[in-house]
């Protein structure tokens, strides 16, 4: 073939498949004619290996990986074929942020959460964590103080820390097997460096769907002790047993002033790996301008283009695909709870209300935390998260991530029962 034909032959062939010019609109309506009709199989086993995912990158001697929370699920497939046709018209320049990827988010929240919010206090994050990194570089100095509520998800003490940021502990309360804020204690915390309370909701580990009340309740000590709440609300569309997920500042006047919320479908849909699905709701307008700058000052206000359309096409109308995930996760958790009540290996599971993260209290089996994490992963050859990693409150618990085929966690479960019967 000469150049002239090989151009040619390559331009009519993709033609065919190219979605129409112009807005993400008719890009979502050909991409809707062409799922139609298209199923799921959350059953189907997917082979990660050699795909650079982190959590097979840690699973070399045949463990089964089940820490870091991603899930072994494929994605939506109509986001699947957003990103296919988005990618099929090749040209891949710079991006602005289009007004539908504001407008998908402000329509998400309002329909999916009730949240009664207004369009400009959606805003770009590239990312949660790296989103409330931004924000500690907009209101806090090097040296000031953040709460956290441990145990919580590791990478906010982590990140607190990496920022020249100061991390003050409040631990939750862990009574009659469920978790509890301790106001109390919170309230003797304060001084002139704290800055900002750093909330996760729903919490993880173990999932909490924080009420109305307590977040209320939350603001009001805040508001009074001049201190921001960031509120990381990742996992919040992933609310199970049809429960409602609340968001931070839409539970009061003083919730507005002090919030500032991280949220992103990259848990729902499962799209960790396009880093950068993910967006702040702030409605105080100082601390929106103050955050937007932030963001357009270190360049990150012109994110790839995939996460826009993957961001934009996970929140459209139809929500079936991400129900009929929640069932499947509900079904496994159902798996792991019939489990450890048939068998009794000295370990009990608490409920997630929101998402695929299940704490397991294993106090019981009377082993160290180095102890309890070889069980796991040399004799049963898993790999979950050590609860110690999530800080005060870890100890004798571990995080087991079930968002992955049934035959994968009844695998896991048998590697259990295994090793216990082989002495532990
Ligand atoms: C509570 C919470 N926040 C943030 C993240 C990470 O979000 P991102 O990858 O957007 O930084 C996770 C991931 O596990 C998480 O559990």
């Amino acid at each position: 073939m000469n150049r002239r034909s090989f151009i040619k032959g390559t331009a009519a062939a993709g033609a065919s498949a190219l979605v129409p010019a112009g807005t993400i609109s008719a890009l979502l309506s050909s991409c809707a004619k062409a799922s139609a009709g298209k199923t799921w199989d959350f059953d189907e086993v997917q082979d990660r290996a050699g795909t650079w995912s982190i959590k097979y990158g840690r699973a070399k001697n045949g463990e089964i990986p089940m820490w870091i929370a991603d899930m072994d699920l494929k994605t939506d497939p109509f986001v699947a074929e957003a990103l296919r046709m988005r990618l099929d018209r090749d040209v891949l320049g710079y991006t602005s942020i289009p007004q539908e990827f504001y407008d998908a988010i402000y329509s998400w929240q309002k329909r999916y959460h009730g949240f009664d919010l207004e369009r400009e206090w959606v805003g770009y994050a590239p990312g949660v964590i790296a989103g409330i990194n931004q924000a500690y570089l907009s209101f806090t100095e090097p040296g000031d103080k953040v709460i956290i509520q441990p145990p919580v998800y590791d990478h906010f003490r982590l990140y607190i820390e990496r920022m020249g940021r100061v991390a003050v502990d409040n631990p939750l309360i862990f009574k009659d097997g469920w978790y509890q804020m301790d106001f109390g204690g919170l309230e003797k915390l304060f001084d002139d460096k704290t800055k900002i309370l750093l909330l996760c909701n729903p919490q993880n580990p173990y999932g909490i769907l924080w009420d109305r009340e307590t977040l209320a309740t939350l603001a009001e000590i805040c508001e009074r002790h001049g201190v921001i709440v960031i509120s990381d609300e990742i996992h919040g569309d992933l609310a199970l047993y049809g429960k409602k997920h609340t968001p931070f500042c839409s539970v009061s006047e003083a919730a507005k002033r002090v919030g500032v919320t991280f949220a992103g479908p990259t848990k729902a849909f499962n799209l960790a790996g396009l880093t950068g699905t993910a967006y702040s709701i702030i409605p105080d307008k100082e601390k929106q301008n103050m955050y937007n700058a932030t963001i357009g000052n270190s360049k990150l206000d012109e994110p790839p283009i995939m996460t826009l359309v993957a961001q934009i096409a996970s929140y459209r109308e139809d929500t079936a695909w991400l129900e009929s995930l929640k069932r499947y996760i509900e079904n496994n958790i159902s798996i792991v709870e019939r489990f450890f009540s048939e068998h009794d290996l000295g370990i009990v599971p608490i409920r997630p209300q929101a998402s695929f993260l299940v704490w397991l209290d294993c106090r019981a089996l009377g082993l160290s935390q180095p102890e309890l994490m070889d069980f796991f992963v040399k004799k049963a050859k898993i790999i979950p998260n050590n609860g110690t990693s999530y800080g005060p409150g870890g100890e004798g618990f571990v995080r087991l991530n079930i968002g992955c085929p049934a035959a994968t966690l009844h695998e896991a479960l048998n590697r259990l029962q295994n090793a216990v019967a082989a002495g532990g």
